[in-house]
Parts: C-alpha cells; structure tokens; sequence
C-alpha cells in the first residue's frame, strides 16, 4: 500500500469528549489520505468490479454551539475504486462555505438541530428553517460523471469530484439554481434519461417545490407543490413516467416556529400522504394518495404495474418513540435514530391510478431500512433489496440483508460484535444479466481492530460473507449514505493518473 496524507483539519472537539455520536464508532476523523493499493486482508478484488464507491457521512471538527446532533457534523467524501484488480482510497471533507467558514473561526458558527436557531453565532445560514450551517453531510449521488453531495434540510449542492474526492463547487444549473430554497436530502439520477430529479422544502408557502435538471445539468422544470403546511420530507422516488413526493404527518408545530422554537411532532391522526405528478407536469396535476400514517425516512424504488403505482419504501410503526426510561440521557436523546425504536420495515405502497385507492402490504417482519436496488433496475420493477440492520437504540449498522421480495427469502451477514457498516452500495457486474449479477460494496469501522475496512460482496451471496476485504489507512467514522458509479459513467476514467482529478482539477 502506498499510502500518504494530503491534509488535515483543524478540529477543536474536546479530548476528553463523552458525546456518544463523537466517539466511538462515530469518533471523527481529521485526516486526509491518499493511498494506492489497498491492502487485500482476505480474498481477491474482482477483476471485473470497476468503478468507485462513495460515501458521505458527518464528521464534525468543531463542538456544537451547546448540544450536538449526530446531522450536525462536516461532510466527509470517502472513495474507493477498483480497476484492474486493484483499488484506491482517498477522503476529502467537502469544502462548504460553512465549513470554510468555521475553519477560519476556529469555532462553530451556527446552530444545530438540537439547538435553536436564535442561539447561532452568524445571522446567515441555511437550511429549511434558516440559521444553520449547510454541512452538506447527508447524500452524496453521481449526475453527469460528478459526484454530488447534499443536506437533508435542503442547502447547495456541492459537486466534488469523484476520483480525487475535492470539492469542486456548487452546482449552479446555468444560473437557475434556487438559491434560498436549495435542495433536499435526496434528489435522484434517472439512468436511463440522465435526469435529476428533486424538491426543497421550506417553512413559508407553497412549502414545497419539485424540479428537474437534464443530462446537460440545466434546470428545465421548477414547479409548486402546495402543502397544508410545513412538512420535513426527507426522500422522493419516481417511476418512468412519474414523479413521487409525500407529505408525512411529522412536521414542526406551527405554533412554536412563529416563536423561532422547531420542535417535530408526529400526528397518527393525519394519513401519509403520497403526491404523483408527471415528471414534468405543472403544480395542478398532482394527484394525492392517502395512506396508513407513518413517516417514511427512505423509499427504495417505485415502478409502473398498470393502472398502478407500486412504491416500496419504509413504513415506521412509531415514528415518535416513548421514552421508555430504559436508557441513559444520551440514549433518551437519540432514540428516534435507532431503527428498533422506530420499527421500520419493508413496505409496498400500490397507488391506483384509476380508483385513487390505495393498497398496502408490510413486506417483512424484519427490521431494516436504507435499502438499495440494483441501479439497473431503477424505476422499473426490483426483486432484492439489500438493506442494514441496526445495533439496538443506536444509530449504528450491524449487518445487511437481502431481501428476496419474491419469495420472501431474507440473506444475512452480520459484521460481527463492535464491527459497523456503512449503506450498501450496488455495483453491477460489466456485461451482467441477472438482478443479483454484481458486487455489493460498504465500509467498516471495527472497534475490535481500532480499523477500517472496505467490504466487497457478491450480490448473490450475501450470507456466505465478502470475497474481498481491504484494509484503510485509518479509522473512519461509522457513516451511512453510499453510491457506486461504474468507471464507464466517470470522465477521464480509463485515462487519469489514479492519483488525479478525473475532471481537470
Ligand atoms: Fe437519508
């Protein structure tokens, strides 16, 4: 392995800090590294796995202004490529003006979820309800051979680029980004169109927006979705002809945002509510679903059946868990990350397009969420899903399952006692033909080993473990989202020096 550190960040975390999110298995790192040849720990790198894995995640340098949230934090980029049976390494925070911002401080400037926004330093800021800093911590997608990275509260996107990992600028869509509004968590790249497809939330009418940016990254379709109110949707998904948005009954009590307090309440009273419009159709073509109340932190896939819509995603029996008293503070604190806490399954929504009825159907007692598809399949119907399992009452990835939702089959791997994951991330083999004919790639922080892994998987055997493991050059954070792009969809792929931006850095 050839391995070399190319910066580091001026972090002012406590050295004796006790936050549960800031240690551990989600202690931050400061480092950036590039390194070649991984080092192979067990097995043997597929010679036809070519292309990187993504993953963004927080990962804080700087103490909240008083109580930190695991969403607070700096955004990382971590990215592995494989080529030739071999791969490559490198991590990169994303440069954000925030971050930049607070870089220069030495100090943090805006406020986090956990806290309101009056107390932030700077009276600027972003996201949906103002005055934070737009981390740009949550996704990270590819469009047009850039990798993307966002923030669940709606801010800039940031392009970075996805070899070398530095951050390359905002996206500016030839001048019509909505600027103020931004985007949302997770906006969503149609393959088969080389569209991205999005929406913003906000606290003032319409609350919120959908649009569509083509494969030359032009904004070419911005329309108003009329809410009741302010809303928190964190995921959309679409269909071929389709767009899907939702209005859930969490959303912040009006009445304390008029006194500057966000508090997010859950109404089982109020039904899930699954907007359908035409990709590109205007604000008085969306049809509304009702359905069963819930909220819905992350969709799967959503295909076209008829006169139906068929939307899998995951349904939370309790969206606002008790305190139970079983726990300490922090776990009091952070029980509505914890995926036992909110119980979410698998669920399939199917949307009668001529009847307005509405069939539901849980598709596992297993609980899982952060599924994925193999991207082939997107928009059109899927047979797996491979989703992660999590430690009980905590924010942490214990193992991964394949679901087979045609035979109900469930395929597990455990990573093993203090061993965390990361989302999957689905890479498709060169030339496949079936839906489970690729690899599936994540990153590991182990605990027992104080080190980093980086896991490849054959997507048709899940359960007999990875058939490749490489060591990183250090401890990462636990971390969540994660995209594969294939080297075919990378500029400047089969030709750049490794080492390299691909896109003219
Ligand atoms: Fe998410």
């Amino acid at each position: 392995m050839d391995v070399e550190i190319v910066g580091r960040m001026l972090a002012t975390l406590p050295t004796d800090d006790d936050h549960p999110y800031r240690t551990g298995p989600w202690r931050p790192q400061h480092t950036e590294w590039r390194a070649e040849d991984l080092e192979v720990v067990s097995g043997q790198i597929p010679a036809d796995l070519d292309g990187v894995y993504l993953r963004n995640t927080e990962n804080p340098v700087h103490p909240a202004l008083r109580n930190y949230h695991p969403f607070d934090g700096d955004a990382m980029v971590h990215v592995v490529g494989f080529r030739d049976g071999t791969a490559f390494y490198r991590n990169r925070f994303v440069r954000t003006d925030g971050f930049l911002a607070e870089q220069e401080a030495g100090a943090p400037l805006w406020a986090g979820l956990a806290e309101r926004p009056s107390s932030a330093i700077r009276q600027d800021g972003w996201g949906a309800r103002g005055r934070m800093k737009d981390a740009s911590s949550t996704d990270v997608i590819v469009h047009g051979g850039r990798a993307l990275t966002s923030f669940y509260q709606c801010g800039d996107l940031y392009q970075v680029d996805p070899l070398s990992a530095q951050t390359l600028g905002k996206a500016g869509w030839g001048g019509d980004f909505p600027t103020g509004w931004g985007v949302s968590a997770h906006p969503k790249v149609d393959d088969a169109t080389g569209e991205l497809l999005f929406f913003n939330y906000g606290t003032e009418a319409p609350y919120l927006h959908y649009g569509v940016v083509d494969s030359a990254d032009k904004l070419v379709h911005y329309v108003d979705v009329e809410l009741p109110g302010p809303r928190l949707p964190h995921d959309m998904a679409f269909t071929e002809n389709y767009a899907i948005l939702n209005d859930c009954p969490m959303f912040w009590d009006p009445e304390l945002i008029s006194q500057g307090k966000y508090a997010a309440r859950f109404h089982r009273d109020l039904p899930l509510r699954i907007g359908v419009l035409p990709r590109r159709g205007d604000s008085a073509s969306i049809r509304w679903f009702e359905a069963a109340s819930t909220y819905v932190l992350h969709w799967v896939n959503a295909y076209e059946d008829g006169h139906e819509i068929v939307l899998d995603g995951f349904f939370q029996d309790d969206p606002e868990p008790a305190d139970n008293g079983m726990g300490d503070t922090w776990a009091r604190a952070f029980r509505f990350l914890a995926l036992d806490r909110m119980q979410t399954r698998l669920h399939r929504w199917r949307l009668n397009l001529v009847t307005g009825q509405v069939r539901e159907e849980r598709l596992t007692e297993s609980i899982t969420e952060f599924g994925v598809i193999n991207p082939a399949v997107l928009a059109r119907p899927h047979r797996y899903v491979y989703a992660a399992t999590g430690k009980p009452g905590w924010f942490l990835f214990d193992g991964l399952v394949k679901h087979d939702l045609r035979t109900g089959a469930e395929e597990r791997f455990g990573f093993g006692e203090g061993v965390y994951g990361s989302e999957v991330a689905v890479a498709p083999r060169a030339g496949g033909t079936g839906e489970d004919d690729g690899y599936l790639v994540t990153l590991t922080t182990s605990m027992p080993d104080d080190a980093s892994y980086c896991l490849v998987f054959e997507a048709a055997g899940v359960g007999d473990g990875p058939v490749c493991t490489l060591r990183l050059p250090e401890r990462i954070s636990s971390g969540t989202h994660a995209t594969w792009a294939p080297g075919s969809a990378l500029p400047g792929w089969r030709d750049a020096d490794r080492a390299e931006s691909s896109i003219g850095l």
